[in-house]
């Protein structure tokens, strides 16, 4: 089977892109990595990715100021070079606008460190704690034009512990996101939309 080709969306660190790159680099792995693409050049995950060998581009989207069209234009044109027929968002922190995500539907991914539905947008491990949750977790989904409620492809919790902080949460979600990312990009690369389950 030919495999699909991924581009990586990244903003900072990329420990998520690197989760998602070394399952790729399984031979029996339904996608491969086409590019890994930052919105800004010094994120720390492009030194990651160039050690492995991976491609890599930059857009800096400070140079677009608030102009987000051109900012996807200009982003559109690596990924276009590149093949890419699944983007993956991992950690990237930039809104896309409804014109880019129609362009990807049902092609782009996002994973988000919240039991979604539950706590959209940012802050979410602080949030969960002030709710009095005793569970928190990280949902991978489809992208969709309203932020982080796309149809849900997986989901992996973890239990809420006496004493935890946003940051103590924060870093025992983290290898749960490493775990469920690779498992639903697998299963979807693959054709299979059914949702993952992950219980930590
Ligand atoms: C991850 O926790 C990811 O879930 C979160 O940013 C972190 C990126 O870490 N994403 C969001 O908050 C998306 N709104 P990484 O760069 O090491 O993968």
């Amino acid at each position: 089977m030919r495999r699909r080709r991924v581009a990586i969306l990244i903003s900072g660190g990329g420990s998520n892109m690197l989760a998602l790159a070394r399952d790729m680099a399984a031979a029996d792995h339904p996608a491969e990595v086409c590019l890994v693409l930052a919105n800004r050049p010094e994120a720390g995950g492009l030194v990651r990715a160039r050690e492995l060998g991976l491609p890599v581009a930059a857009v800096d989207h400070r140079a677009f100021g608030a102009d987000r069209a051109a900012f996807e234009a200009a982003m559109a044109r690596p990924l276009a070079e590149s093949g890419a027929e699944i983007l993956c968002l991992a950690g990237f922190m930039r809104v896309l606008t409804p014109r880019f995500i129609a362009a990807w539907e049902g092609r782009m991914l996002n994973i988000h460190p919240s039991i979604l539905p539950l706590f959209p947008g940012l802050d979410t491990h602080a949030r969960a704690l002030a709710a009095g949750m005793a569970v928190h977790g990280c949902t991978v989904h489809e992208v969709t034009a309203e932020l982080d409620s796309g149809p849900i492809l997986g989901q992996a919790v973890i239990a809420v512990e006496a004493g935890d902080t946003p940051a103590s949460l924060a870093a025992r979600l983290l290898p749960m996101e490493h775990r469920l990312y690779p498992a639903v990009l697998r299963r979807f690369a693959s054709g299979d939309r059914r949702p993952v389950a992950i219980l930590g």
